[in-house]
């Protein structure tokens, strides 16, 4: 099986003037290609803290970075962000839409980042909308659109530059029972369709029974 991400004896802990508390603890892991993993735990477990270590948008304490096989240097900031702008794609709980911008507007700034011309963001932010099932929803602004159909952008604003990971973090806490599922039934699509990895942070059981592996994290 094919390493996407392995973690060796991380240790991540906060200090609160003499308190000292230990997030994670000598914690080891490893994704495989083709995963659909979620990472589980009571509330304060250290689920958003490994889920943004493993997404380079923190670093730890101690221990080793595997991507793809090969050690990452977290004192080299200018990899971290290679590693992320390549290859990782995003979804919050929150959604974090920009609301003056349209969906199509929205799933296409990743790609005004990276240098893409204006028809061929149009083209890309068109077809990952597509795929998300929002085709009548191109021009709408967030405030104009539910809670499901929100986070359905924030998805297609996740996978448009065809990232290897995509990193989601409670994407259902925000959002009733229907929605939760259908947004749980559509990253598992992508899952199986596009082989796009998803490693997932929830608490919620309804995320949680659709993991092919799953990683239970307690308060250490
Ligand atoms: N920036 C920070 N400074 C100090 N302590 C922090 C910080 N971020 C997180 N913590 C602490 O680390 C622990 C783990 O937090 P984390 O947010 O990773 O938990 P979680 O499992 O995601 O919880 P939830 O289910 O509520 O989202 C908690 O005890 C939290 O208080
Ligand atoms: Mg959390």
């Amino acid at each position: 099986m094919n390493s996407i991400i392995s973690l060796k004896n991380i240790t991540k802990f906060y200090q609160n003037g003499n308190v000292k508390n230990t997030v994670l603890n000598n914690f080891s892991v490893e994704f495989f290609h083709n995963c659909f993993s979620i990472i589980a735990g009571p509330s304060g477990s250290g689920k958003s803290t490994l889920l943004n270590i493993l997404a380079t948008l923190d670093i730890p304490g101690s221990g080793e970075y595997y991507f793809k096989n090969q050690l990452l240097d977290f004192r080299n900031k200018k990899e971290l962000v290679n590693v992320r702008k390549k290859h990782f794609g995003f979804v919050f709980q929150s959604f974090n839409l920009i609301p003056v911008l349209t969906s199509i507007e929205n799933v296409e700034l990743p790609l005004t980042l990276s240098n893409f011309k204006y028809n061929e963001r149009r083209k890309k932010a068109e077809e990952a909308l597509i795929l998300v099932g929002l085709k009548d929803k191109l021009n709408s602004r967030p405030g104009q659109l539910s809670g499901g159909e929100q986070q359905r952008v924030a998805i297609a604003r996740a996978i448009v530059g065809n990232p290897e990971i995509v990193f989601a973090d409670e994407p259902t806490a925000n959002l009733d029972r229907e929605n939760a599922v259908k947004i749980i039934n559509l990253m598992e699509e992508l899952n199986n369709l596009q082989l796009t990895n998803f490693i997932i942070a929830s608490h919620d059981d309804k995320v949680i029974k659709k993991g092919k592996e799953i990683i239970w994290i307690e308060n250490q």
